[in-house]
């Protein structure tokens, strides 16, 4: 599991630094992994409303960070968005990446394609702001709340603090950093009852990647599944892109990942599924090990790739009525 901090002041160790990463000290806590991002440290391009995502569901613009960030939105469990208050709004460091994800806007409601963690995904803000002005949090609250509905994440509350203005400010604040604290422990205590479950495959280019998609899509609420590949290779089969997206599924900014990366932390998994190691998978600690018997569909015609993704769907339904925890049609 991953939370990610967007950290929208452009003063390192100020209030917003502070608050935010009392919020991910209570994650954490909880034996989940946590990033923070220097939002106002990031090359990102201000959107130019070309309306290029519109069609084509990626930004024109390519030479910035943002291909980063939006991997690492996708792949987030928690999203903290955190922001001094500048005239009312957030700062223009972060409205830069809030504009930006228009391109997984246009994803989510022009193209049609659902993001399989978009069900469970959960944001929060965090903000504070030097005068006691009633609206204070209003407009930034409200831009947030659309900025995480279109990267697929649940709006769970603002914690807004008022009067917080000089370098360390908030630190004399009788309650901010604990309640933030305490929100960010909250909320990953509401993600971590799911169940672990882990794909691995020799690339994770396609088997574990589908098989980690099928599963957040259709039981994302009760189990938390991560995918890796002993061999990772760079990018996924864009086959494996294509073929998701004709059942509405979007693995776009996806990426493969290695052993050295799975978030293991915490708990055990209570299932490993095996799909086709070189090596004999690694020792991971889990109370559950299954082996898919599934050939690797790298170099195969379109046919036999349509094949082992319906032969992927099929045995991750089996396992959601396995577990008990609902039906899947
Ligand atoms: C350009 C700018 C605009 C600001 N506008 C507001 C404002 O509209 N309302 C307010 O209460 N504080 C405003 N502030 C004050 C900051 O929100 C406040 O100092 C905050 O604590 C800074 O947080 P930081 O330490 O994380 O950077 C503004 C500050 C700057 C630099």
């Amino acid at each position: 599991m991953l939370v990610l901090g967007l950290m929208g002041s452009p003063r390192r160790e100020g209030n917003t630094d502070l608050l935010l990463s009392a919020f991910l000290e209570g994650a954490q806590e909880e034996g989940v992994r946590v990033l923070k991002i220097y939002v106002a440290e990031k090359r990102i391009t201000p959107c130019q409303g070309c309306r290029f995502c519109e069609k084509n569901g990626f930004c024109r613009i390519e030479d910035d960070d943002m291909d980063e960030i939006y991997h690492l939105l996708r792949r987030a469990d928690l999203v903290a968005v955190a922001t001094p208050i500048f005239f009312y709004g957030p700062t223009a460091q972060l409205k830069a990446l809030i504009d930006r994800s228009q391109a997984l806007w246009a994803r989510r409601y022009i193209l049609k394609l659902q993001d399989p963690k978009s069900k469970v995904r959960k944001g929060f803000l965090l903000a504070v702001g030097a005068t006691r002005g009633k609206e204070l949090f209003t407009g930034t609250s409200v831009t947030a709340r659309y900025f995480l509905n279109a990267i697929g994440a649940s709006f769970e509350g603002v914690s807004g603090f008022r009067q917080i203005e000089s370098l360390g400010d908030i630190s004399h604040h009788p309650s901010a950093l604990s309640e933030a604290k305490r929100r960010g422990k909250g909320l990953v205590e509401m993600l971590s009852k799911r169940k672990r479950v882990l794909f691995l495959c020799r690339e994770n280019a396609y088997r574990s990647q589908i098989a980690e998609a099928f599963l957040q899509f259709y039981a994302g609420e009760s189990f938390d599944v991560q995918s890796a590949g002993d061999q990772p290779v760079r990018e996924i089969n864009p086959f494996a892109i294509e073929v998701m997206a004709k059942k509405g599924i979007d693995l776009a900014f996806r990426r493969p990942k290695g052993l050295g990366e799975i978030e293991s932390k915490g708990r055990p998994f209570d299932l490993i599924v095996l799909m086709g190691c070189e090596t004999s998978c690694p020792a991971i600690p889990a109370a559950r090990v299954e082996n898919w018997e599934l050939e690797d569909p790298a170099g195969k015609s379109i046919e036999f790739i349509y094949k082992t993704t319906d032969a992927i769907e099929k045995m991750v339904k089996e396992l959601i009525q396995q577990e008990g925890l609902k039906e899947v049609h």
